[in-house]
């Protein structure tokens, strides 16, 4: 009797254990109707800390391979991934740039003080001209944010022509005498970053009043349609996205929001990058899934007032912003990237992918050195992070069908945080081949997913995994390949289910082929 008691009690147990470890999701491939635009797999490059000096553009006569001083590993790196735009110069930076000081022959150009980051001097040698040769090497789409906090209507509409216009003008006329005859053809542009904060500490009332006055006269020149992308909201602030929605409309492509990832949620103590706990890495997260919120409650205002889903919601600053490396400037905003990073990335990514219907753009908050960046440098030394190979392991998404679909996921618990274990998306590409992507938060536990796919046909899967033993592993100078994808063969087909057992701490995309 006493046998059978301990029999059933490790049974119960056992089942539990076991039920606890298993996911069932649905792909939906007959509603597939909404494109995953590739811009969502943007990046960020701001005048701040090491990401342009030091970076990005390397000093007069340097050894690192560079073409005109723009450092080629790191094009190649963001080649490689099809990085599809990149914003610049701001941030905070951008409503204190002042486009003329940054064209021109480079000894006149002045220098001006980085008040937004570490006081520091800048000399304006990476300017407009600058840029446009880096997005040309990388083959991504420039994204400019233009001053609206301290600069003037005149100002951002003399840079609209100054890189759109074709033909005689004083602004085009310019352009080509420093060297560049053709229009640049930008389109997306900021008007204004954070116009509520460092940005001119605006109210929404006010700042649309300024978006609309700046809209007007940054001009749509014959070949290259503008996409105005207006300062959106911080975080939960709803009613910026209600009145920006009221009196702006359609007048804009896009609407931003940022959101960052704080580990302790405590922005005067927001945790180490690398040095953490099991509590703290499961409060991350929770803070990190968040974005679903957001994207949801700022998505169905925007509904409201544009139930055509004409705005685009443009997530251009998102990422986790953790203490910054000790014994490095705090105005730089130096952080390593772990395990963590890749699996708030794999999670935001599968949001913003699931969300494809408003969400067309977003930018990682930064793409080098500075917050969770896609690479690192150490003078002429870098590393890819475990958030760069995401973005690789993703990129078959760009562009491709969405695919919808539901998850019912156990729930990790960890102290009083509880979040579900597993996270996916799905899209079929324009020749028929269908990616899944799963992440497994669960620090401990293998999930086994079952997936039921409707209307899809594959015969053979494969896949790639990007995992590490340690939430707070990552990839340093002296072992840059500790967190590197590789081929994964745990997913099978059974039946009519596709089978995928993923290890604990893992993202993994799955490409099914007929
Ligand atoms: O990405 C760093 C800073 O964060 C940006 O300059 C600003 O827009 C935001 O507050």
């Amino acid at each position: 009797m006493k046998q059978l008691t301990v029999l059933s009690l490790f049974f119960l147990v056992f089942t539990q254990a076991f039920s606890q470890q298993t996911a069932q999701a649905t792909v939906n491939g007959k509603d597939a109707k909404t494109q995953i635009s590739r811009q969502i797999y943007g990046q960020f490059a701001e005048h701040l800390g090491r990401s342009i000096y030091d970076g990005f553009w390397v000093p007069e006569g340097s050894n690192i391979p560079n073409k005109g001083r723009i450092r080629m590993d790191i094009v190649e790196a963001l080649k490689k991934i099809h990085v599809p735009n990149l914003r610049w110069p701001g941030g905070c930076f951008a409503d204190e740039y002042h486009w003329r000081d940054g064209i021109g022959p480079r000894p006149q150009r002045p220098k001006m003080v980085n008040t937004n980051w570490g006081g520091v001097t800048e000399d304006n040698s990476f300017g407009t001209h600058e840029f446009l040769e880096l997005c040309g090497m990388i083959g991504c789409e420039p994204y400019v944010s233009a001053n609206v906090g301290s600069g003037t209507v005149e100002e951002m509409s003399k840079w609209v022509e100054y890189l759109n216009f074709d033909g005689i003008s004083p602004m085009a006329t310019l352009r080509a005498q420093n060297g560049h005859p053709a229009p640049y053809k930008v389109s997306f542009w900021g008007v204004g970053n954070e116009s509520w904060g460092c940005g001119g500490t605006m109210t929404p009332d006010f700042y649309s009043d300024q978006y609309r006055r700046y809209a007007t006269y940054a001009r749509d020149y014959p070949g290259t349609k503008l996409k105005k992308i207006a300062s959106g909201a911080s975080d939960f602030d709803y009613n910026w996205t209600e009145v920006a929605m009221k009196k702006i409309g359609t007048r804009m492509w896009g609407l931003s929001l940022h959101y960052y990832t704080l580990p302790t949620g405590n922005w005067s103590k927001k945790g180490s990058a690398t040095n953490f706990n099991e509590i703290e890495y499961a409060k991350t997260m929770r803070n990190c899934l968040k974005m679903e919120e957001l994207v949801t409650k700022h998505s169905a205002i925007m509904d409201k007032y544009d139930p055509e889903k004409k705005v685009a919601l443009v997530v251009d600053e998102w990422g986790i912003w953790t203490d910054v490396e000790p014994g490095t400037n705090p105005g730089f905003l130096f952080q390593q990237n772990s395990m963590r990073d890749a699996l708030i990335a794999g999670s935001t990514l599968n949001i913003f992918q699931n969300h494809a219907e408003r969400v067309k753009m977003a930018n990682l908050a930064q793409a080098v050195n500075v917050l969770q960046s896609l690479v690192l440098t150490q003078k002429d030394k870098m590393i890819l992070t475990p958030t760069y190979h995401v973005f690789d392991l993703y990129q078959v998404h760009q562009d491709a069908t969405l695919l919808p679909i539901t998850i019912k996921s156990p729930d990790y618990t960890v102290d009083d945080v509880t979040i579900p274990s597993v996270n996916a998306s799905a899209s079929r590409d324009s020749s028929g081949v269908v990616h899944i992507s799963f992440v497994n938060l669960n620090a401990t536990k293998k999930i086994t997913v079952s997936t039921v796919l409707q209307d899809v046909n594959y015969k053979t899967v494969q896949g790639r995994i990007l995992t590490s033993s340690k939430f707070n592993d990552y990839n340093s100078f002296d072992q840059p390949n500790k967190i590197k994808p590789t081929v994964f063969t745990s997913a099978k087909k059974q039946g009519n289910q596709l089978v995928a057992e993923l290890p604990p701490l893992s993202v993994v995309v799955l490409t099914l082929r007929k």
